[in-house]
């Protein structure tokens, strides 16, 4: 009985250091918004249930814990401040962001598969399906859409959401090989393979070192395996990704390729800036 009590107090001091590290690892104001933040309201967001048993307190662990490990190993792993608020409406199929008809066609069909994905997200993650967007172009929207998308699986169902380039988080679990790495290399794999909603951009870009390959069957297989989602974005079709032939396919059963619009909205938004500041110089 005293064993227990002890292990007891060893829980309850360990979860009490856990939140003061948490407080002096984070900026006070994301601590603050952070606070209580426990998705089961179970716990005040420490990731331990504080409970009466048999007129004993005793700390159980929470089912937001695990959760939250994931996501602290995952801290580098967020959507781009510039798509933070981006939703599935902002991203636009008319012409002054694509001239080409057949860019809107390839972009409304991106659209349209980007809600429907989302609005049975329940049933895709039971299936393990995710997307893949791709087009050779740059700046024809597909960073934007998957940022999109993540922003509404959090919002719509509290999904769990990881947001890297390919590159990096290659290159965070490069980081780990460090002997001062704060976790190991392993743990990092484990929440990559774990987290609900894995978001990786820029599929294929990043150079191919010898590690590259086990790492990313690794954490692929494993998804593939579980009730989670992987969405990606690329320049190139899964069958021309510069990967081992185990890992494409790998990708092309855990993602419905979708082709992106081959034509830059970013371009073509710019130069109507330009014409419209042109304008302005003139008439003004
Ligand atoms: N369909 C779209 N609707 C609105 N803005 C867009 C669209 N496509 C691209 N953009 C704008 O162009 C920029 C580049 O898009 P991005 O998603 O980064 O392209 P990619 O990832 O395909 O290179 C973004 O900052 C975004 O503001
Ligand atoms: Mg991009
Ligand atoms: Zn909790």
């Amino acid at each position: 009985m005293v064993e227990v009590q002890e292990a007891i107090s060893k829980v309850i001091e360990k979860a009490q250091k856990m939140k003061e590290q948490d407080f002096k690892k984070k900026p006070s104001k994301s601590w603050d918004s952070k606070k209580n933040d426990c998705p089961y309201d179970q716990c005040n967001g420490n990731g331990f249930q504080i409970i009466e048993q048999d007129g004993r307190t005793v700390a159980i662990e929470c089912d937001c814990r695990e959760e939250q490990i994931i996501s602290r190993k995952l801290e580098f792993a967020t959507i781009l401040e510039e798509f933070q608020d981006a939703e599935i409406v902002d991203f636009k199929v008319d012409n002054e962001h694509y001239k080409k008809a057949e860019s809107r066609k390839f972009a409304e069909v991106c659209k349209r598969a980007a809600a429907k994905y989302v609005r049975k997200f329940q049933e895709m993650k039971k299936k393990r399906k995710g997307l893949y967007f791709y087009s050779e172009t740059a700046g024809s929207g597909k960073t934007m859409l998957i940022s999109a998308i993540g922003n509404e699986l959090i919002h719509q169902h509290k999904a769990k959401v990881k947001f890297a380039t390919a590159g990096d988080l290659l290159n965070a679990i490069r980081s780990t090989y460090s002997r001062d790495s704060e976790i190991s290399t392993h743990e990092l794999i484990d929440a990559a393979r774990k987290v609900e909603v894995l978001i990786l951009d820029d599929m294929g870009q990043q150079s191919i070192k010898s590690d590259t390959n086990d790492h990313l069957f690794d954490i692929l297989n494993h998804r593939l395996n579980h009730p989670v989602v992987t969405i990606f974005s690329s320049n190139c079709k899964i069958e021309e990704l510069p990967y081992s032939f185990r890992i494409r396919d790998r990708i092309k059963k855990m993602a419905i390729p979708i082709h992106a619009p081959e034509e830059s909205a970013r371009e073509n938004l710019a130069e109507q800036e330009n014409d419209r500041l042109y304008e302005k110089l003139l008439t003004g």
